[in-house]
């Protein structure tokens, strides 16, 4: 089949490079000059781990192209899947210009029956709301499909090409007929594809992201009970994980949900329920709990330092906004940074994939490392943000000698308590008695 994939980034890229690997021809539209100049030269441009190697054969076999020029992008493609940004508006809700902006373009644009997917995160309503941007100048006949995209940054190769589920909301016989063929070789081992009607598509994404960020701000909130009450998380964790009902995922306590979807669209399902005259009470409290959550090392940091951080330094491991990616978008380690620098602290950091991306947004306001242990160099303690499994099970004895002192704060858990107690580290961690 001929595809087109309009918007280049973390979903339009995977979802480009996996269907041009069961054998479609994709075109990529970005406008991002910069970006479509890389990807045709065969540059990558974002982290994700086996993306590259299917991309650049993709590439090569000339299944996969890329151009700024929507117009070329689409001419051939039977089908047109949308990955456009759908960042927060200033009120909270999604900002939708760039989804209807190109759905205006593809009205002029299109000549011949498509099948229009969205695959960006889109309030209930939007695929009725392309549908009529598009007929505004194309009377033809055409389809605007829903298909939310459940793919998780960090292993969104394997979700693609092994999806649990794949979402199709649409009532057109045609359109149902062509993306089941698209999707078929992706669920050979019998993973449904569930079609239903648009609205409800479109609220299933919501839901899920909603729901699993419920669960991470619910389990941090027993972790502030665990602190307080003498408890320790990772036993109540896994004394609740073991229930089927209850699932042992989602259930890791730390320093806040970050990135790119779960912060703006539980922020966009409370803004669309607050339009239908709905007050959603718990995500309003997930929200709150999240906020808070991200800076939860701050006053045990400040207790060490005796609330003096000033010409204190830290380094921080990890500013991604979970291992595995290089997105930094609402990443908690950048508000640790904020709050550090603010009160008179300097930090180095160490992040394997993301420090480029911090460059470019916060400049030299840090300090970066070549490696973890470089990082650690005349610190005063040891801050950690993001889980990557490099982390795990350093060299402890190549900690000691770089840090000016043992100690650690870490909002990921990564430690044996045990372990670090019997090096002698002052350690904090989050919902677990604490070591010192
Ligand atoms: N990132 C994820 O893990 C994820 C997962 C599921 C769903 N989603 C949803 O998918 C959508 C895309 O997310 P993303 O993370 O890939 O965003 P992104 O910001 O990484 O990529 C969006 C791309 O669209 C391009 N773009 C903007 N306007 C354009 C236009 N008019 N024509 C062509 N290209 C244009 C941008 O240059 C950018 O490259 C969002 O709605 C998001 O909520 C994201």
């Amino acid at each position: 089949m001929k595809i087109a994939v309009i918007g280049t980034g973390y979903v339009g890229l995977v979802t480009g490079t996996c269907f041009a690997e069961t054998g479609n021809t994709v075109t990529c539209v970005d406008i991002d000059v910069n970006k479509v100049t890389k990807l045709m030269s065969g540059e990558i441009t974002i982290y994700e781990p086996g993306l590259e190697k299917i991309f650049l054969r993709n590439l090569k076999e000339e299944r996969l192209f890329f151009t700024t020029s929507l117009e070329l992008g689409i001419k051939d493609a039977s089908i047109i899947f949308l990955a456009l940004p759908t960042p927060p508006g200033e009120d909270g809700s999604a900002d939708m210009r760039y989804v209807l902006g190109v759905a205006d373009e593809l009205g002029r644009l299109i000549k011949d029956y498509k099948v229009i997917v969205d695959k960006s995160t889109v309030p209930v309503g939007t695929t009725e709301k392309v549908r009529e941007a598009i007929a505004k100048n194309f009377k033809g006949e055409f389809d605007v499909v829903s298909n939310p995209e459940f793919l998780r940054e960090g292993v969104a190769v394997d979700d693609f090409m092994k999806p649990d589920r794949v979402v199709i909301g649409t009532k057109s016989g045609r359109a149902k007929k062509l993306i089941a063929e698209l999707f078929a070789p992706f669920v050979r081992q019998g993973n449904p594809v569930i079609f239903m009607d648009e609205r409800s598509a479109e609220l299933t994404k919501y839901a899920a992201n909603s729901f699993l960020a419920t669960k991470i701000s619910f389990m941090n909130e027993i972790a502030q009970l665990c602190e307080r009450m003498g408890a320790d998380v990772d036993m109540v964790r896994r004394g609740i994980g073991s229930d089927d009902r209850i699932g042992k995922r989602f259930l890791f306590p730390g320093i806040g949900y970050g990135g790119s979807c779960f912060p703006k669209d539980v922020l966009a399902l409370v803004k669309s329920a607050d339009d239908v005259n709905y007050k959603f009470k718990i995500l309003k409290a997930v929200i709150e709990v999240n906020e808070n959550q991200k800076l939860h090392l701050l006053p045990k940091i400040k207790k060490y330092f005796n609330d003096d951080l000033k010409g204190k330094h830290f380094a921080l491991w990890g500013l991604a906004f979970k291992p595995n990616t290089d997105d930094i978008r609402e990443a908690p380690a950048l508000y640790i940074i904020d709050a550090l620098t603010a009160a008179g602290a300097t930090v180095c950091a160490f992040d394997p994939e993301a420090m480029n991306n911090v460059r470019q947004t916060i400049g030299d306001k840090i300090e970066y490392a070549e490696n973890q242990y470089a990082a650690l160099k005349n610190a005063d303690a040891l801050i950690i943000a993001t889980e990557w499994n490099e982390f795990r099970t350093p060299d402890f004895q190549k900690m000691v000698s770089n840090l000016k002192n043992k100690v650690i704060f870490d909002g990921r858990n990564l430690f044996d308590k045990a372990a670090i107690n019997e090096l002698g580290f002052y350690y904090e961690s989050v919902g677990r008695p604490g070591i010192n």
